[in-house]
């Protein structure tokens, strides 16, 4: 059931939400309203967003995360704050019977993602991860086609992703070391999550290696690795958010939204000019939920969204993403499938999780497959770090 297919007088579920940053803009300007969801209530330490909370869904708002938690009538807790917090709160809303959706990384290491699935098993509750592109539509169909068996095994998924995310403004947490403010643990978490749910999710080895190329922005803006899966698949994906060459060029412009050729070289001087006179996390203020504009030239994008370029290749063809579908060319020929563009993918845990909640179906990206994500993304850093290949322990199959 999409949530475009809800009946009249079909069960609604409570969210509460924890962060009212941007990310929570997204999930807000996506969720539909005939959904079954409804944000009734909110925490957050900033006033200001508590604020725009009430007034855009007149929900309950509190200054602590427990207070939300003890709130009686909510079903789910979504909770989109800092990554160094995503552990604690998920722990805390588990142990108060509360349903757990957290925003994408799911935590900050392994150790962190089996304390969270624990506490979800011994409460009884569901863990879900939010706010991941394997839920696009597109993503989905190329794993389906992959795992028909129409285009013999697969060998190889290869994907690239260039962009602007080191110039894009961030708040003071995200530069501190260990709270995975680098872009493997802010993008990688997409890539594996596409590469993973492609590949069957089943990751034997990585091999991985990281890049800090601008002094002035301390954190990882670049990496490469590669991924061999049990079956002999492999992997190749490659992030470099250093602002020179575009993937979208390749993408009829297409990427997360929609991009153009001056966005690249602009974004140096566009980061400079917003964080003029002003903290970066001040200049970030202007995309968080309840604030008055988003960057100029971002708006959602209209067709399926491209996390970057992505290629797989099976034994008797390659397909891609493309704007409207997938494109397939076999030995003899090439063709675009249309996807109906029906899941966006920043409300899809919380529709998906109404499902399980309501109807009984399986949560698709749940707290084991965030857990097997965060696996591969820590083993990139260990790779980059030690010049060898890791060895890992807690992948899970995936649910297309
Ligand atoms: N920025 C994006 O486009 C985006 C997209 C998808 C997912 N995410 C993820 O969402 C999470 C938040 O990122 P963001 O970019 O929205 O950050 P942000 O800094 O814009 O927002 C974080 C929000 O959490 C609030 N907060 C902090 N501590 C809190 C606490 N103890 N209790 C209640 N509220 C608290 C802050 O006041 C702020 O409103 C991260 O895990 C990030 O990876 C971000």
């Amino acid at each position: 059931m999409t949530a475009a297919s809800r009946p009249a007088g079909a069960r609604t579920l409570q969210v509460g939400v924890c962060g009212l940053g941007v990310a929570f803009s997204h999930i807000a300007a996506a969720t539909r309203r005939d959904s079954g969801i409804v944000f009734a209530a909110a925490a957050d330490v900033r006033p200001a967003a508590l604020d725009a909370f009430r007034r855009d869904f007149g929900g309950r708002v509190y200054d602590d995360f427990e207070s939300l938690c003890l709130d009686p009538d909510i079903d789910i807790i979504y909770i989109a704050t800092p990554n160094q917090q995503h552990a604690g709160q998920a722990i805390l809303a588990a142990s108060c019977g509360k349903h757990v959706v957290v925003d994408k990384p799911l935590a900050l290491n392994v150790a962190e993602c089996e304390a969270m699935n624990r506490a979800a098993a011994e409460n009884g509750v569901l863990l879900a991860c939010g706010h991941l592109h394997s839920y696009g539509p597109a993503v989905r169909a190329m794993r389906r086609l992959i795992a028909s068996g129409k285009l013999g095994a697969l060998r190889m998924i290869s994907t690239w992703h260039f962009n602007e995310w080191a110039y894009r403004p961030r708040a003071a947490w995200e530069f501190v070391p260990g709270n995975g403010g680098n872009v493997v643990f802010n993008q990688g978490a997409h890539q594996v999550d596409i590469v993973r749910l492609l590949g069957g999710g089943m990751v034997r080895s990585v091999r991985g290696t990281v890049g800090r190329w601008d002094a002035e922005r301390p954190v990882e803006g670049a990496y490469s690795a590669f991924l061999d899966f049990d079956d002999g698949a492999t992997a190749t994906l490659v992030y470099n958010g250093y602002a020179h060459f575009d993937t979208a060029e390749l993408t009829s412009w297409i990427g997360e939204m929609p991009r153009n050729p001056e966005w690249n070289p602009a974004a140096r001087k566009r980061l400079a000019a917003l964080t003029a006179g002003g903290s970066e996390d001040v200049a970030k203020e202007s995309w968080r939920f309840g604030s008055a504009s988003r960057l100029a030239g971002e708006t959602e994008a209209d067709p399926h969204v491209l996390f970057g370029l992505t290629v797989v290749s099976c034994e008797r063809g390659d397909i891609r993403q493309s704007p409207r579908g997938i494109t397939v060319y076999r030995d003899d020929s090439v063709e675009t499938i249309p996807v109906a563009n029906d899941t966006n993918y920043s409300s899809a845990a919380l529709e998906n999780l109404y499902d399980a909640v309501v109807c009984g179906k399986p949560v698709l990206r749940d707290g084991r497959w965030g857990e097997a994500t965060i696996e591969v993304l820590e083993a990139i850093m260990t790779s980059s770090q030690t010049r060898s290949e890791i060895y890992l322990a807690h992948q899970v199959a995936g649910i297309e």
